[in-house]
């Protein structure tokens, strides 16, 4: 295990203007973009599960809470073996959450309230109930059927090997055997997730056009861009060589170890994956071609990739002028609450990112992984486990909150695009005390058990206290059961509560819009950085300071605070100083 390593790193010293703004004035530049998991944001029609017609009821929320964008997570039809990351068909929504007319009156209603659109596009693999697997299996090998998959025959005398070694991220091999007609074992695909979700062969080019053509079907009904699945997984490397190193449950992270906090200077925290599998050069030539359909389209539209790549210089690559617009900096979740390894992460995300002209795009929480409520609480700073047990050791839930708060404040006061997910904004901690007869994650079923997966951050949301399912929908009946904490946490407790995490967030993303911080500057302001602890920045007209220590930080006589992350002090002996606790973070006006 390592230790802390809290010796201000270059980069923390360094007075210079570390990020100067960027040319480009397209909406995703600056934006704050809202993931919503559909399954569990707002149930309309009572069954417990969470559907467009509840998304578009719950859009007032949204803009009250002042977001640019939201993010949609699949709402295909699909079998639900992964949540919807199963397509079995493209172009269609799911019954369990409508249906297009839903979609086309959600998109309507959310550009209505000035609120862009973006969907999921899952292009590394389908459902095993796609039409397209379903032609596979009875096909013979080499057939076209066959080709637009990654079908191979097995090792050893009668091919009962696997065609190598390379293991699920889920867990357990990453093949499965098919059984032709006549009962006999027959040839293996390969499925870098669950078996129900067979890789596509992106060497093909009929593969390549049919996913063209699923982009023109949602750019058509106006959507404004698109969240791009295992990104860096489409290629694979020529003949599928063996790899011997791991991947993990939660994409590109070390489950359940303590990262380096002397983070290396390329802001590198194991976020990112390596082998033949991932992050092959020639995926770069599929964004060049999304680029162009999405350059035919007015508005601006655009692709983030969710690619867990290391170092940020590697993840850059993604989004060079002619591929995509946004990567989503898992270097950046995945850095320990620790103010050396934090100001290493910003500094190198910026500087990879102006070498390719592009937004850097912060994120602390998603579906797939530990609500940053609950990560942050951890004992051990940096610990990244894959979900967690009740009978595992738990987060401290009001510790966890005040960090996540000040980390809330310090990513949404950095230049560039910020992501939130669902609840984040009430401050929801994980569920960490679920029953195993109700998980579904297939995360958890794959390691036998071992791990928890990824339930625990995707259930519904408590919009109401006092109502049944906290008003997640109609009949009070959720697929996942809330945790009782959750009635403290419900959005109509918090709403015009003055210092509540909504209220923060809220009154943080209008400070934001007013100061214009997503489209600023970077530099470290040292005469506001007293201790080690303490991340200090400037930021346009605006300081934010976060402060990392254990003791109480005094900020210059003075100085005005716009917003805060918690409670601070004044010092009202002599000339009044404001004093910001432990793990609080504010923005002030720059002196
Ligand atoms: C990443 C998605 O975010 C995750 O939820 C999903 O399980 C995998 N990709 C496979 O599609």
């Amino acid at each position: 295990m390592t230790r802390i390593d809290s010796t201000p790193t270059s980069a923390m010293l360094a007075p210079t203007l570390l990020h100067a703004g960027q040319a480009g004035s397209e909406w995703w530049r600056d934006a704050v973009i809202y993931q919503v998991y559909p399954r569990s944001f707002a149930d309309g029609d009572g069954d417990g599960i969470g559907d467009l017609v509840g998304i578009t009821n719950r859009l007032p929320h949204l803009q009250a809470l002042g977001v640019d964008a939201v993010w949609l997570s699949p709402f295909y039809r699909s079998p639900q073996k992964d949540a919807g990351y199963d397509v079995a068909d493209y172009r269609d929504v799911d019954p369990l959450f409508g249906t297009l007319a839903d979609f086309d009156a959600l998109l309507a209603e959310a550009h209505g309230r000035g609120i862009r659109v973006i969907v999921d596009l899952v292009p590394n693999h389908t459902s095993d109930q796609h039409v397209w697997f379903q032609a596979a299996l009875p096909a013979a090998p080499g057939s076209p059927e066959r080709g637009r998959y990654i079908f191979r025959d097995g090792q050893g005398s009668d091919g009962e090997l696997p065609p190598n070694n390379w293991q699920s991220i889920f867990g357990g091999p990453a093949w499965t055997r098919t059984t032709n007609d006549d009962g006999t074992p027959g040839q293996w695909y390969l499925h870098l997730f669950d078996s129900s979700q067979p890789d596509l062969d992106w060497e093909n080019p009929e593969v390549r056009s049919e996913f063209e053509d699923v982009l023109r079907f949602w750019l058509d009904k106006g959507v404004d861009g698109f969240r791009i699945d295992v990104a860096h997984g489409m290629i694979k490397a020529p003949g599928l060589p063996d790899w011997d190193g791991t991947v993990s449950m939660v994409e590109g992270t070390e489950g359940g170890e303590v990262v380096d906090l002397g983070a290396p200077e390329d802001g590198s925290t194991g976020a990112g994956n390596s082998g033949p599998m991932f992050d092959q050069d020639g995926v770069h030539e599929i964004y060049r071609a999304w680029h162009r359909v999405l350059a035919e389209y007015d508005g601006d539209r655009a692709l983030v990739a969710e690619a867990w790549v290391e170092p940020l210089s590697r993840l850059a690559r993604y989004v060079r002028p002619d591929e995509m617009h946004q990567a989503f900096n898992f270097s950046f979740l995945t850095t320990p609450w620790s103010a050396a390894p934090l100001r290493t992460v910003i500094a190198a995300s910026l500087h990879a990112n102006d070498e390719v002209g592009a937004p850097t795009t912060w994120v602390l929480s998603n579906h797939d992984v530990v609500r940053h409520a609950s990560r942050l609480g951890l004992a051990e700073p940096g610990l990244r486990p894959n979900g967690i047990f009740a009978h595992e050791a738990q987060p401290d839930e009001e510790l966890g909150l005040r960090r996540a708060r000040a980390a809330s404040l310090l990513m949404l006061g950095l230049p560039g695009s910020s992501y939130l997910y669902q609840g984040e904004e009430l401050g929801l901690p994980e569920h960490t005390s679920l029953p195993n007869d109700v998980r579904e994650d297939p995360a958890f079923f794959r390691t036998g058990g071992t791990e928890a997966g990824r339930d625990g951050c995707r259930v519904p949301i408590p919009w109401e206290a006092d109502a049944p399912g906290l008003g997640f929908g109609p009949t009070g009946k959720t697929w996942l059961p809330q945790p009782e904490a959750y009635a403290r946490y419900a959005a109509d407790t918090q709403r015009g509560v003055a210092g509540s995490t909504y209220e923060v967030y809220r009154t943080a993303l209008a400070t934001r819009r007013a100061e214009q911080l997503g489209s600023g500057t970077l530099a470290w302001v040292e005469e506001y950085a007293t201790s080690a602890d303490v991340v200090a920045l400037r930021n346009r007209e605006v300081v934010v300071l976060a402060n990392l220590g254990d003791e109480p930080v005094t900020l210059p006589r003075g100085a005005e605070v716009l917003l805060a992350s918690g409670p601070v002090m004044t010092d009202r002996s002599g000339d009044p100083q404001v004093r910001v606790p432990s793990d609080t973070t504010v923005w002030l006006r720059a002196l």
